[in-house]
């Protein structure tokens, strides 16, 4: 089995795991418990109160970006405001035929939030029964086939839909337009991040010193998943070497066992550049070429290696592809290519 990506955004199975006495859930459960993303929350606050004033559903909700940056965590917030419960949760490939849509759809009570995790995944069949249920909170359902074939209408209670993908630009036009609130949600800073593994250290009732968490934020990608799950893992190298309190050092030692550098790139990150560096000259290259010379899935690069890669200007997209930037280089190590595109015999990365 390959070994595990810490610094991935996607969700671990450490990351989902019920809370308990050792463990506890680092998630915020209310808006103002939430560090960062303020456009955003303030644009749910004002919906949240104006819906429950006019004793509605709240306006649907579309959120995109990276992993790992609080898609679902917001979805707990929404139900938990406007109903008190947790939302209803699944995801695009989950919904295979209409009926897996219509099902979920029919059991839903008053002021249920349903949460559909890449959205983006949705067959066009499926999405064509959504319409409907997020306009006018009703399903046609096709009966039989054929000549015999009726459509029954089925009403369904008011709800709000939030729908979270990682990729905005696979959204069709007709699906982005029925919600309400469409936002992109942005890495977060490093002092938010600060803020947000301190939160974590205090509830994980770690000591901590402010310049380890700092080093921690700086580290994890603009991103608060891969903070927490930084700071459970160097909270052991703590235990063990550091009679329990996180020192810069211990912190050190554990990211660098981790492979993870000083911005925060990992194994995976430094491959992909240093693929595109000694194999393909620095770039263009297209991201399926570079997702068969790494034996990657092609997902795993477009998610969470490059949004990052492209947040800190190691790569950029131009019109024939994806092209390594010159502070990538540095970052690397390795001596910028003079000219890239009209000499590349002359640079070759893999000479000392
Ligand atoms: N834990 C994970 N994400 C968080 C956030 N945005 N605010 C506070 N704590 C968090």
């Amino acid at each position: 089995m390959p070994r595990e990506r810490i610094i991935s955004g996607n969700e671990h199975p450490e990351d989902a795991a019920p809370a308990d006495a050792f463990n506890p859930a680092l998630r915020p459960r209310k808006i103002d418990e939430y560090i960062g993303q303020a456009d955003l929350l303030e644009k749910i606050r004002i919906a949240v109160a104006a819906a429950k004033k006019r004793r509605e559903p709240m306006e649907h909700v579309l959120l995109s970006g990276p992993p790992g940056l609080g898609k679902t965590t917001l979805a707990h917030i929404i139900a938990d405001e406007m109903n008190g419960s947790p939302p209803k949760i699944t995801s695009g490939p989950a919904l295979v035929k209409p009926g897996d849509l219509v099902g979920i759809l029919t059991n839903l009570k008053a002021g249920d939030v349903l949460f559909i995790d890449e959205i983006h995944r949705l067959s066009h069949i499926v999405e064509e029964y959504l319409y409907p249920a997020m306009e006018n909170f009703s399903v046609d359902v096709v009966m039989d086939s054929g000549p015999h074939a009726q459509v029954m209408n089925f009403a369904l209670q008011p709800f709000t839909l939030i729908g979270a993908t990682t990729r905005t630009g696979l959204i069709s036009g007709p699906m982005r337009s029925r919600f309400g609130i469409a936002h992109h949600l942005a890495f977060y800073s490093a002092e938010e991040l600060l803020k947000i593994v301190q939160r974590s250290a205090r509830l994980l009732q770690l000591p901590a010193d402010d310049d380890a968490l700092r080093h921690i934020a700086t580290r994890s990608r603009g991103t608060p998943r891969v903070a927490n799950r930084l700071l459970r893992r160097v909270r052991d190298f703590a235990v063990v070497r550091g009679q329990g309190t996180l020192t810069t050092a211990i912190l050190n030692e554990a990211l660098t066992l981790e492979g993870i550098d000083q911005l925060g790139l990992d194994p995976l990150d430094r491959r992909f550049l240093s693929i595109m560096a000694r194999d393909y000259d620095g770039g263009p290259v297209g991201i399926d070429a570079m997702a068969a010379t790494m034996g990657e899935e092609r997902d795993t690069l477009e998610d969470v290696v490059e949004p990052f890669l492209l947040q800190t200007g190691f790569i950029r997209r131009t019109p024939k592809g994806r092209k390594m930037t010159p502070a990538a280089y540095t970052h690397l190590g390795f001596q910028p290519p003079a000219h890239p595109q009209s000499n590349p015999q002359l640079f070759d990365p893999r000479q000392p």
